[in-house]
């Protein structure tokens, strides 16, 4: 074997060296060539990140511009327009129906139509009104009667829009048997919506029954007078008068056979006592306008229901099973347990008969 020549092995030696940077140039371009894919990358989603944050802004600030319209819309009809008014601008028309608390006759303010409400002296007072009804006056859903305006001085008129057809119950009453099971559930599915705006608002009814739901043209059905009971007192006049539907305790008054028993005990109203309403209320709907605890006096609902009884499934009329399990969830002992209206109006349109 020949030794290896200085040459060669220098030779050798260098071709080594040069594969080795050869090598490392490679590794380098090859990282530099990946770290700008990387760098590519990173700018590419950053680029895109920048475009959804943009996005995301100009959506924001076409939510605030709507929200702000909405708000100011609201402000302009609450404050601008003059809707507390004198009772020179209403000309009353004929009787609609009397309730409890005073006589509602068909009116003509602006030249339109509306109902108007005429409260008897003392069932609220003024200024407690007023603070309600600007509430009241917010509240705008397709299944809610409008307020339009009001007169605070007494005697206190109410002023709304006018609804054809009356009260739900005295339609129900009219129309024993000829109704079908889809017109009822169209019923109760309008009261839900309404009702699952109130409950979105945080915003309690207190007084939910067929009475207070009134029957437009063309099956629209609202919800009506929510909100004034919390402002009602009863009357002194009225106090010892016994009443078809509302029993006074001390000074407030309840509607006994559509009122939660914890609302009762505790005078602590929910929108889960208004939810035992509607379960009422679908009781109604279902035996066409029939007294709730139709055998039971007054005595005996204060004190059954409170122990746990609960209304059978109405047999004649017939009822559906769905529509009566509806009713129980409501009717719930825990209100914790009671669905919501939201959940309700989802259910109401899985019923079967
Ligand atoms: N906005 C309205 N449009 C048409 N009729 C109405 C309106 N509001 C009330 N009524 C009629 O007046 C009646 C009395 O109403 P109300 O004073 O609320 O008493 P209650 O709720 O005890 O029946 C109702 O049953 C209904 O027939
Ligand atoms: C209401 O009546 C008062 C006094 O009677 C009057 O000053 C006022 O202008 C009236 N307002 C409207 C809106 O008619
Ligand atoms: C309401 O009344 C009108 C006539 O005034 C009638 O045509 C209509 O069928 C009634 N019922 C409903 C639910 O619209
Ligand atoms: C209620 O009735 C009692 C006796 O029946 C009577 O003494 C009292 O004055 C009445 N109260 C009112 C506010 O009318
Ligand atoms: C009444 O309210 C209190 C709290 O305010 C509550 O602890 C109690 O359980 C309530 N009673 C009934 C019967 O609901
Ligand atoms: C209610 O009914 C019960 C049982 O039938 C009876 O004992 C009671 O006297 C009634 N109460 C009233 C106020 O009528
Ligand atoms: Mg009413």
């Amino acid at each position: 074997m020949m030794p290896m020549s200085g040459e060669l092995s220098l030779f050798l030696t260098l071709s080594g060296a040069l594969g080795m940077v050869a090598v490392l140039l490679f590794n380098l371009v090859r990282r530099r060539g990946r770290e700008e894919e990387a760098e590519k990358k990173r700018q590419r989603r950053r680029g895109r990140e920048e475009e959804a944050e943009k996005n995301r802004q100009r959506r924001i600030g076409r939510e605030e511009e709507a929200e702000s319209k909405q708000e100011r819309k609201i402000r302009q009809t609450v404050s601008a327009d003059p809707w507390e008014i004198n009772h020179s601008s209403i000309k009353l028309g004929t009787c609609l129906g009397e309730g409890f608390f005073g006589v509602v006759y068909q009116g003509l303010y602006n030249n339109t139509p509306v109902a108007v409400k005429t409260l008897r002296r003392g069932t609220m007072a003024p200024r407690d009104f007023l603070k309600e009804a600007q509430i009241m006056k917010t509240m705008e859903h397709p299944n809610l009667i409008q307020l339009l305006a009001v007169c605070t001085e007494e005697p206190i008129y109410i002023i709304t829009e006018l609804m054809k057809n009356g009260s739900l119950l005295d339609y129900l009453k009219v129309r024993v048997g000829r109704l079908h099971l889809n017109d009822q559930i169209e019923m109760a599915a309008q009261v839900a919506s309404g009702m699952a705006y109130l409950e979105m608002k945080k915003y309690i009814h207190r007084d939910l029954a067929a009475r207070n739901v009134l029957v437009g043209e063309n099956n629209v059905y609202k919800v009506a007078d929510f909100g004034l009971s919390r402002v009602l007192q009863a009357p002194p006049m009225l106090c010892n008068q016994t009443n078809l539907y509302y029993i006074s305790v001390g000074k407030a008054i309840f509607p006994l056979r559509w009122t939660a028993p914890e609302a009762i005990a505790n005078e602590t109203f929910t929108i889960k006592c208004d939810v035992w309403s509607f379960g009422i209320l679908l009781y109604e709907i279902m035996t066409f306008g029939k007294m709730p605890y139709p055998n039971m006096n007054d005595t005996q609902v204060k004190r059954m229901v409170p122990d746990g009884y609960r209304m059978p499934c109405p047999v004649d009329p017939y009822c559906s099973q769905d529509m009566y399990n509806i009713m129980l969830d409501c009717w719930k002992e825990n209100k914790n347990d009671r669905p919501t209206f939201k959940t309700l109006k989802m259910s109401l349109r899985n019923v079967r008969g």
